[in-house]
């Protein structure tokens, strides 16, 4: 079959060639893969892993074959999942606890945008639950995981502010009470910051918290350091800065049920993911105008 292998001696990061099938163990399913999306943290994985190496978390597509342990979805069920490499391939192995079925009106393309980005979003978010009437400020609100955090966070009754880098990476927003080109631009206090730019982005995040807010630190997309002292914290009392990972925020058996809680969303029609679609041929071309800051919402790619 064909998959996504890593090339970081070539002159693409990435090539598709051909591989051996998978070999399902007895808790995962095998996968046709439809669909997948690209995450900013892949490109750096590209240039860190050896030649050879499988990347792909977020895949959508149909179940070839269920678990042979008889858990999670049945043949033929549409899936999203989150695999811990190799999904980006005609086929994958996928634990059954990591895959939530789709509904009818969800497509493959949407779904294969929610792994990361929405388990990021949602359980960042989960930092200042509850969030009705809460004023949340979220940092590079125009990305894969500020546009569906925006939009949780607004569906969850918080008061939001996106920060964008230019006016048109706002075109695309949706649930913002107000969009600001730089976090400068915020005013007042929040009760919860999402950050992930880094370096000023964060310094200036400690001078919008709220006593006793948090700031949720997931991201350096500038590479940037951000020196802070005790003192920054002086008219922002007990404020917290958090630490997150996705992956061990929270336990293993809990990525099924947030991944169909992001599926139903989209059912619903309260979380709508922003695309920017290509076959996956062009992964190579894409992954530096994600880098670049030129993808708004999630680039997906189809298997096609
Ligand atoms: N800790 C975790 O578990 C976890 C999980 C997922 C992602 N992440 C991290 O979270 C961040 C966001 O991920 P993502 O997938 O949403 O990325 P993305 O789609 O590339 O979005 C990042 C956004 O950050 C903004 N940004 C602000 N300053 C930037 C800078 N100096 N360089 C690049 N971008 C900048 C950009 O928007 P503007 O152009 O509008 O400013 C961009 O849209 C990344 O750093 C990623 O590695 C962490």
């Amino acid at each position: 079959m064909r998959a996504v292998v890593n090339t970081p001696n070539a002159s693409t990061p990435v090539e598709l060639r051909d591989v051996p099938e998978p070999r399902p163990a007895g808790n995962e399913a095998l996968v046709e893969v439809r669909a997948f999306s690209l995450n900013r943290g892949e490109l750096r994985l590209f240039q860190i892993r050896p030649e050879g190496w499988r990347p792909g978390q977020d895949i959508s597509g149909v179940v070839a074959q269920p678990a042979a342990d008889g858990s999670g979805p049945k043949a033929g069920e549409r899936v999203v999942a989150l695999t811990d490499n190799a999904g980006w391939a005609e086929r994958t192995a996928v634990p059954a606890h990591r895959m939530a079925v789709l509904p009818d009106n969800v497509l493959l393309e949407e779904a294969a945008a929610l792994p990361v980005a929405g388990l990021t979003a949602l359980r960042t978010l989960r930092h200042g639950a509850p969030l009705l009437g809460k004023r949340v400020l979220i940092t590079g609100a125009a990305g894969g995981v500020g546009h569906l955090a925006t939009q949780i966070a607004a569906r969850s009754g918080a008061r939001v502010t996106a920060v964008v880098g230019r006016s048109e990476r706002g075109r695309h927003l949706l649930g913002a009470d107000e969009i600001v080109e730089g976090i400068g631009k915020a005013q007042g206090l929040f009760a919860l910051i999402l950050e992930s730019a880094g370096g000023s982005s964060l310094a200036a995040a400690i001078s919008k918290i709220e006593a006793k807010g948090t700031i949720v630190v997931f991201g350096n997309s500038s590479g940037e350091p951000t020196p802070f002292s005790f003192r920054d914290f002086a008219e922002h009392p007990n404020a917290r800065i958090q630490g997150f990972s996705y992956f061990t925020s929270e336990p293993e058996d809990r990525f099924a049920l947030d991944l169909a809680l992001l599926v139903l969303l989209v059912a619903d029609g309260s979380l709508k993911p922003h695309l920017v679609e290509h076959s996956w041929r062009e992964l190579a071309q894409i992954g530096p105008q994600l880098h670049g800051r030129q993808i708004s919402g999630k680039a997906v790619f189809h298997v096609d």
